[in-house]
């Protein structure tokens, strides 16, 4: 197939043709945060997507954000540009083991973080993100046990902040758990006024090094308003994209991973291109198709997670 020579007004006019929004994370290419509609972190994009008067919904982003979309949005179309853009946090907790693990704790108020399938937001109470994790924890009746799942760091970071004690599922995500504690170290020696900023999702090692904690919307926020002039991001780079347009004279230093690899981008995420963006729009898909038992049942904790981080 031919593409057009400029894809962003092709983009543009196939926006207006479908009526369609385009939503992305801030782990995309940053080629398509600037043909983008709304850019955010998780819960910005679920609000975005649960208000939307779009008939279309483009999810620049991974599965379980369009998936989220979808639940939210039954009798609209959602576009995945690569429908095998998943997400190694939500693929370690498969549905029948979480079952196992929910049944030993029977009387334990289920939070699931959001980077989960359709599967296991069905099996829990309250969904949260990164930037209202604590919050909703907090919200919570003192007296039940609480199942958090499925990233072991976000919960025992979650734990911490608010006190309370978790039951972690131990699940993790590839891009988080990469970055090398040792050589953070060493770049911060090299850059002494330097402010390390990371992602709840990261190992306990690299976050006590943080200045700040916090979702990438919340990363973002805090790098334009902190005086410091560098910083060392420890989450996916994708979000420098932003920190760098928004600040142009302040300096953002990648957080290193363990191998000197690339590996700190993550491989899911980047599946997504323009080029398979365009595709999608003029295709009308790939689309998200869900079982309408599992929509139902996944819906309520989401809409519980808006409701509670109002
Ligand atoms: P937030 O968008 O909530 O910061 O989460 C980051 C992430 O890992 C998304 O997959
Ligand atoms: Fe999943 Fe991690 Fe990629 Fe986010 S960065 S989509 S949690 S693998």
């Amino acid at each position: 197939i031919a593409l057009p020579k400029d894809l962003f007004c092709a983009i543009d006019e196939l926006k207006r043709e479908l009526k369609a929004v385009v939503l992305a994370h801030y782990y995309q290419d940053p080629d398509i945060q600037d043909i983008a509609d709304f850019i955010g972190d998780s819960l910005g994009l679920s609000q975005q997507a649960a208000t939307t008067d779009k008939e279309v919904i483009v999810f620049a982003g991974v599965h379980f954000m369009a998936e989220t979309a979808k639940i939210l949005n039954p009798d609209k179309l959602v576009l995945l540009p690569d429908l095998e853009a998943g997400c190694s946090l939500a693929d370690s907790c498969p549905p029948k083991e979480f079952a196992e693990f929910k049944e030993q704790h029977p009387t334990a108020i289920v939070v699931s973080y959001i980077n989960c399938t359709a599967d296991i937001k069905a099996m829990s109470d309250v969904i949260c993100t990164s930037s209202n994790a604590v919050k909703i924890v907090n919200q919570l009746p003192k007296d039940r046990p609480i199942i958090f799942g499925p990233d072991r760091n976000l919960g025992r970071y979650v734990a911490q902040q608010t006190g309370r004690d978790l039951i972690l599922w131990q699940g993790s995500c590839i891009v988080h758990e990469t970055f090398s504690e040792k050589k953070i170290v060493q770049l911060k020696i090299e850059h002494p006024n330097a402010e390390i900023i990371a992602h709840p999702e990261c190992e306990e090692t690299v976050l006590r090094h943080a200045k700040y904690i916090g979702s990438t919307t919340a990363l973002l926020k805090y790098s334009q308003q902190s005086s410091q002039g560098t910083f060392i991001v420890a989450t996916e780079p994708g979000i420098i994209h932003q920190m760098q347009k928004e600040a142009p004279s302040k300096r953002f230093i990648p957080a290193p991973a363990m191998n000197n690899c690339s590996c700190n981008e993550c491989p899911h995420m980047r599946l997504n291109t323009l080029e398979k963006l365009y595709l999608s729009m003029k295709h009308k898909q790939p689309e998200i198709i869900m079982d309408e038992s599992i929509r139902q049942a996944a819906l309520k904790p989401i809409q519980r997670m808006l409701e509670m981080s109002k």
